[in-house]
């Protein structure tokens, strides 16, 4: 790897039953500062070994643990003091999720701020799960009850580390389930640092193991193991279809939040000014770095040449900078690997479409993974930077002629994350917001996300639901009871 020390770096280990440990073969990979290239820390290289001793953890919390017979108050109680934990330490979490990850310090603070309501939200959560009695015709009770799934493995991506952790951790354990977590291998450390506080706020050891090492060589161990009930992964399309596949010889519970290509659509009647920081901030947010980036900028044919005129201009002045700097509104991208992918896909659209600013690296950085927030125009919406994920600061800003244009336009693509549609027209919006095959629209607004509405997405952008109510319930078992309130044989033989 360039640029990289290996010396004087914190070397961590992962937590499996309660027991801080090293990798069962001894390995450990390094882990970046994608602004500086520098190795920051080493963490264990889990493998299938160290996979089995954590589903087996998990197992043995699940079943017989003091997790097992644990009320949902105490669950939800865990759960607030962890969520206090965080609160109390988010300048000390945000600073590390800021160098690991390359996002400017004021992106990451939001994001700390957002794990601990995650946290809170589902500790609330846990003591709202009811079941139902079933009008059944008969001298019998039918109840249908809510049961944990069981030992849930939790994968996760690297563009918002702790946030996805949360998104995954706080549910299944309000559920009452016992989990396995994966972090992203470029962005272990602030679960590692969370980790630490599991026991002090009152986590059985083994019901939350986090385990550090690379998709293939442990996260697919975890995908295929016969005692783990549910995957939940966040990821790309690609590994998303790899863990469908694998998860079927065990029949698990699996939901997927995948990639995007998700348009962002300006209708002529749109509050300009509004609609052009709408625009950059829809996909130049965290680097460009977010499965719902409005990555493909819908605009309408009378606006069009003054709309990309405008955007570029503003995106020049899109200060780049260190992520710990905090009028930093861009860092650098998380990885070496997702610096080269970004660019290749820049050099892609050169030669589709027409460069109205950026197009490459930020080169007043001599190392680090920083690229131009780049802006192609007069894209079609078959060139392949209108249609792949690129998952960096690059936006296909394409025109459209009306109404049914931009739908057809905006429904043309394999995935179905989101949406924005921009008008001052409610009847507009309205149709728009109906016609759109996402699973979520936003009106004139791109990106706000709470913890108590649904999140997920059709078509190629995954199955399942995170957040809110929806959450828990992809945790949930429904178990169906007959109680026989009649006391006399059944009298069929
Ligand atoms: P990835 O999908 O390979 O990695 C995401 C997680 O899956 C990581 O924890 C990784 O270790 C794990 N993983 C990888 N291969 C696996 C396997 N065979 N079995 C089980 N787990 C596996 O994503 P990557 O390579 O980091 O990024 C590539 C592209 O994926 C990005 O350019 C972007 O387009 C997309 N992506 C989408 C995300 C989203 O939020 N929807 C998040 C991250 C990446
Ligand atoms: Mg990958």
């Amino acid at each position: 790897m360039p640029g990289g020390v290996t010396t004087d770096v914190k070397t961590y280990s992962m937590l499996i039953d309660g027991e801080w440990m090293a990798s069962k073969s001894g390995r450990t990979f390094p882990v970046y500062d994608p602004s500086t290239e520098e190795v920051i820390a080493q963490v264990p290289d889990a493998n299938t070994d160290d996979v089995n001793r954590a589903v087996a953890a998990a197992k043995a919390a699940f079943e017989e643990g003091p997790w097992a017979t644990t009320t949902a108050q105490e669950r939800g109680r865990v759960l607030f003091r962890l969520a206090e934990k965080i609160r109390q330490n988010l300048p000390m979490l945000a600073e590390i999720e800021c160098r690991n990850s390359g996002k400017p310090i004021v992106e990451a603070e939001f994001d700390i701020n957002d794990v601990a309501t995650c946290f809170e939200y589902y500790g609330g959560l846990a003591t709202k799960v009811v079941g139902y009695v079933n009008p059944v015709p008969d001298n019998a009770m039918s109840l249908s009850l809510k049961e944990p799934v069981g030992v849930a493995g939790q994968i996760i991506p690297w563009n918002y580390p702790l946030l996805m952790a949360a998104w995954k951790l706080a549910p299944a354990l309000a559920a009452g389930c016992t989990c396995v977590l994966k972090p992203a291998e470029q962005t272990p450390l602030t679960a590692l640092e969370m980790a630490k506080w599991f026991e002090e706020v009152g986590m059985p050891k083994g019901v939350v193991n986090v385990i550090t090492g690379f998709g293939e060589s442990c996260g697919s161990p975890l995908v295929k193991h016969p005692d783990v009930n549910k995957i939940a992964f966040t990821g790309s399309a690609a590994v998303g279809k790899i863990i469908v596949k694998e998860a079927a010889d065990t029949v698990k519970r699996v939901t997927l939040e995948l990639g995007g290509k998700s348009p962002n659509i300006f209708f002529a009647d749109a509050d300009f000014e509004a609609a052009i920081d709408g625009a950059l901030f829809g996909v130049f947010i965290n680097q460009g770095e977010i499965c719902s980036a409005g990555s493909r900028i819908l605009v309408e044919k009378s606006i069009y040449g003054k709309f990309v005129d405008a955007m570029a201009e503003k995106a020049k002045k899109i200060k780049i900078g260190p992520p710990l700097e905090r009028e930093t509104k861009m860092g650098a991208l998380v990885s070496k690997e997702q610096y080269d992918r970004v660019c290749s896909y820049i050099e892609i659209g050169k030669k589709e479409a027409k460069v109205a600013s950026g197009g490459g690296r930020a080169d007043k950085f001599t190392s680090g993974y920083y690229v131009q927030p780049t802006i192609f125009y007069n894209v079609s919406n078959n060139a392949r930077i209108a249609r792949e994920e690129i998952f960096g600061p690059v936006a296909a800003v394409i025109p459209f002629e009306d109404e049914k244009d931009a739908l057809k336009i905006a429904n043309d693509s394999p995935y179905g994350l989101a949406a924005a549609v921009w008008t001052r027209d409610i009847f507009k919006a309205m149709r728009t917001v109906k016609a759109l095959r996402t699973g979520i629209v936003w009106v004139n607004h791109m990106q706000p996300t709470y913890v108590e509405a649904p999140w997920g997405g059709y078509k190629q952008s995954g199955f399942g639901r995170e957040l809110g109510p929806w959450g828990i319930e992809e945790y949930l078992e429904t178990k169906q009871v007959y109680i026989n309130l009649n006391e006399a044989p059944i009298g069929w033989y």
